[in-house]
């Protein structure tokens, strides 16, 4: 299939497949246990119908939306996704060129294998970092100095991992870094040749960049990714939080807060930005959907601060229906990652080129067309089978 074949996010998933080897293809897919959360974050979308609404002159339509002070090209951005650069070469830098080209944000990963100057300054105006914050507080602070030298726009942090998750998928094949070459993950990788190849030529494991200079003087590759698992994850209750927060001159986001409680807490400790997120169902499979915990998180945190969500982002309509649920902001983490592992930077084009056809296509149909004036009153659900929706702005009987 070619890329200009792709018309889905599901097409590029299949192609992304095709192209790795299986150990890690399930990387990317792979949830944690049972695996449970990974259909019930995507399901958890199918509960909302959007209403359309007719009569409107929906020919310009306007996606943009204020977040920070700042006027996005879409209601999305790309969420991190550790390790890219493994599933495909320079995935960090494609992703933030393609980001900034859409003038999407993009959050880099503090778990990825490019230069986190690098990527900066490939998409200055574009690019946030994700820190994965180290149980030795000076990596963590010289990392938050590199992020204010280099220009990053803004600092996220993760908390939804306080132990390292159980990802059985990955148990079960084997993985680890350096990747272990037992016969029949060798077998399968040679029935991947474009990846190998490209593996190969690049010569083997990739560092990861951001985390090489505090790795013994001389450390390989793989020996750089093993001091990485000793300083990740650390715990960081809000006492470590809150330093965090006062390295950082500007917005600070926290990601993966899911109880209205932490969300004010994190307000109280200086955050900027919630992202309500499971981590895209890769921590833990008993944790309920972002879209199930977004509203009571909207509900307790003042209005000025921005709230945002990802995990099960598919299609622009899943975006729309965030955004009527209240979430300021939406991240899509696998979608763009399938996208540039299928077909490099311009795989990365093509899925975010996919999730803005289909956001202007749904709000042209439900007669929005600003994506800043969507709310709970777009949404259909069962509660209201058989009864009279509700009404969004739009023409009024004998109007
Ligand atoms: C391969 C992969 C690596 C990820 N690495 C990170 C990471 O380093 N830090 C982080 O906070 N989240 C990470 N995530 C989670 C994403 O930021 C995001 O929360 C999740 O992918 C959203 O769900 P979705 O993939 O269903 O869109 C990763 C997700 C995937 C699929």
């Amino acid at each position: 299939m070619k890329l200009a074949d792709a018309l889905n996010v599901d097409d590029l998933r299949r192609m992304a497949r095709r192209r790795l080897p299986k150990i890690l293809y399930d990387c990317i897919e792979s949830g944690t246990e049972g695996e449970q959360l990974l259909t019930r974050n995507e399901r958890s979308f199918d509960r909302y119908r959007l209403m359309p609404r007719y009569g409107l002159d929906v020919s310009a339509r306007d996606a943009g939306t204020e977040l920070f002070g700042r006027r996005w090209g879409q209601p999305f951005g790309l969420a991190p996704t550790g390790f890219a650069g493994l599933f495909r070469r320079g995935a960090d830098g494609m992703l933030a060129r393609a980001a900034a080209r859409a003038d999407i944000p993009y959050v880099l990963s503090g778990a990825s294998v490019a230069d986190l100057e690098d990527v900066v300054a490939q998409a200055p105006a574009h690019v946030w970092y994700h820190l994965y914050a180290a149980k030795d507080v000076r990596i963590s602070e010289d990392i938050v100095r590199r992020a204010r030298d280099a220009g990053v726009q803004h600092l996220v942090v993760t908390v939804d991992n306080p132990v390292f998750p159980k990802r059985e998928r990955d148990m079960r094949n084997g993985f680890a870094l350096p990747l272990k070459l037992r016969p029949s993950i060798l077998a399968e990788m040679l029935l991947h040749p474009a990846w190998i190849l490209e593996y190969l030529r690049a010569g083997g494991l990739p560092t990861m960049g951001v985390w090489q200079r505090y790795a013994p003087a001389g450390a390989t590759p793989a020996e750089v990714g093993a001091f990485f698992r000793t300083q990740s994850p650390a715990i960081q209750t809000w006492r470590e939080l809150a330093h965090l927060r006062s390295l950082w001159p500007g917005k600070f986001l926290i990601k993966g807060v899911q109880h209205p409680d932490d969300a004010l807490r994190a307000v109280e400790c200086g955050f900027d930005g919630i992202i309500v997120s499971n981590h895209g169902g890769k921590v833990f499979d008993a944790l309920p959907s972002p879209l199930e915990t977004l509203p009571a998180v909207r509900a307790a945190v003042p209005r000025g601060i921005p709230v945002m969500m990802d995990s099960g982002v598919r299609r622009g309509t899943d975006i729309l229906v965030a955004r009527a649920l209240g979430a300021d902001f939406v991240f899509v983490g696998r979608a763009t990652l399938y996208g540039v592992v299928a077909g490099g930077e311009a795989g990365a084009d093509r899925a975010v080129a996919l999730l803005a056809d289909e956001v202007h296509r749904a709000l042209a149909m439900i007669g929005c067309p600003r994506a800043a004036d969507l709310d709970g009153r777009f949404l259909f659900t069962d509660s209201q089978v058989g009864s009279r929706p509700a009404t969004p702005p739009g023409p009024t009987p004998g109007s």
